[in-house]
């Protein structure tokens, strides 16, 4: 296939070294994608963490083709659909309890932003005006918006960004420890002191000021950090302590990735507003949503004057016809199909597979839990990456599609996945890994 990649300028991308040697997807079906060169990739990835119930899926397209057909577009402005309030309740249903409230976006960048600013209208309308900064922690990822590169913790994302972004932020520090946890089994049984440090962080700023933490549940983005076993709760139990609004984003972690609808119900642990995009739709359409406690809702909606906007924010394509359509047959097909149960069921099998790699060329550390799992590379002398970059390429030549951040390959495959190809992911890793410097 001849394309021209002259005037695309590809995100999160090495351009040059991209366009000399290009990896394109021509199309997809269940488990595989079929490169230009016509091959059968197995997806190791779900796409970008996104699609989990596979490609293709009937019932999904039939239900964009269906709503394209209906309904292109309606504002949202003072205006609705049908469609965007079915998919709300679907959503409520399998939310953790007691968080029934959804505001729709298109991306988790957006649900970040759409949090942090929902946040801080709830504390205004609670009286507590004065809450206004946020506490993220070191490695977190929460997409690209200045609200989420500024709560995020990823040094490459901030550096050349640093003079602007949002004023009154703190970070935790993150909790891979491979000192002390390398290949844990699960939840690692060492780290839940370091939720204690939310403690001294609010000593600094005076807990009254802080509106809100922001965590991933499970670190995916930047290597698959799994929380310590009793983190969560305690994190949780701090906020509580100090009036604290808790965030967790689970862009990643949400619809089944971790055996449960959200990793809320997996760890127990509630927060009071997540972030949610990806699996939102099964990725069909660009979507995202911010699911929040009533009491946030009832709070900023009840207080605010008779017929007055509560909440000065939305997007033109907040809960677009065609978004809403793939989210309501994504959700059905995840509960038809059981798929959140079936990652739990698949789990052990993954778990085994993945720790076979400990003693494979290079590996430093195995890590997983649910359907996620992280294999760390010792990095080669005076160059972080390259190894895990070349593991990546080799394994898109034999068929296989893995992601890698840094030296570290992250793998999170449709929840539609069976156990003989588990097992070739991690075998193929094997046998790249055996042909990399
Ligand atoms: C935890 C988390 N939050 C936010 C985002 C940003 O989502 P998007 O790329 O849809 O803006 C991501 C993307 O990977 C993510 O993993």
């Amino acid at each position: 296939m001849t394309l021209n990649t002259d005037h695309l300028w590809m995100p999160f991308t090495a351009n040059k070294q991209f366009k000399a040697a290009p990896r394109v997807l021509v199309s997809a079906k269940d488990m595989h994608y079929t490169s230009d060169d016509g091959r059968q990739i197995l997806d190791g990835t779900a796409g970008l963490w996104c699609v989990n119930a596979g490609h293709g899926r009937e019932p999904i397209v039939r239900a964009v083709c269906d709503m394209a057909h209906e309904l292109d577009y309606a504002p949202m402005f003072q205006m609705a659909h049908p469609k965007v309030f079915e998919a709300a309740s679907k959503l409520a249903a399998i939310a953790p309890e007691g968080m029934d409230k959804v505001f729709f976006t298109n991306s988790g960048s957006e649900s970040v932003d759409t949090a942090l600013k929902m946040a801080l209208t709830y504390h205004r309308a609670n009286g507590d005006a004065q809450r206004t900064k946020f506490i993220g922690r070191e490695r977190g990822y929460h997409g690209v918006g200045f609200g989420g590169i500024s709560v995020g913790g990823i040094g490459g994302n901030r550096k050349h960004f640093s003079a602007n972004l949002l004023a009154g932020v703190d970070h935790l520090p993150h909790t891979l420890s491979i000192e002390h946890a390398a290949f844990s089994r699960g939840q690692p049984e060492w780290g839940a002191h370091l939720a204690d440090t939310l403690e001294n962080i609010l000593a600094l700023h005076d807990p009254s000021t802080i509106a809100g933490v922001i965590i991933e549940p499970l670190a995916g983005s930047t290597g698959v950090l799994i929380p310590p076993k009793g983190y969560l709760e305690k994190i949780r139990a701090i906020c509580d302590k100090h009036g604290l609004l808790l965030i967790f984003d689970e862009v990643i972690t949400g619809f089944g990735r971790l055996g449960a609808p959200f990793a809320a119900q997996y760890f127990n642990v509630t927060p009071d507003i997540m972030t949610l995009a990806k699996g939102l739709n099964n990725a069909a359409v660009p979507m995202g949503a911010v699911v929040c406690k009533n009491e946030i809702y009832d709070t900023v909606v009840n207080n605010a004057p008779a017929n007055a906007i509560e909440f000065f924010h939305g997007y033109t394509y907040t809960g677009h016809p065609l978004a809403a359509a793939a989210c309501c047959a994504s959700i059905d097909v995840y509960l038809q199909e059981k798929l959140f149960d079936r990652a739990r069921d698949l789990s052990p099998h993954f778990e085994n597979e993945i720790h076979k790699l400990k003693n494979a060329l290079h590996v430093k550390d195995v890590r997983n839990l649910g359907l996620v799992g992280g294999i760390e590379l010792n990095s080669r002398e005076g160059a972080v990456g390259a190894r895990a970059y070349e593991t990546f390429v080799k394994c898109f030549e034999m068929g296989v599609l893995i992601r890698v951040t840094g030296d570290i390959i992250a793998i999170s495959p449709p929840l539609i996945i069976n156990e003989a190809q588990i097992t070739e992911i991690f075998s193929t890793i094997a046998r790249a890994l055996d042909t990399v410097a």
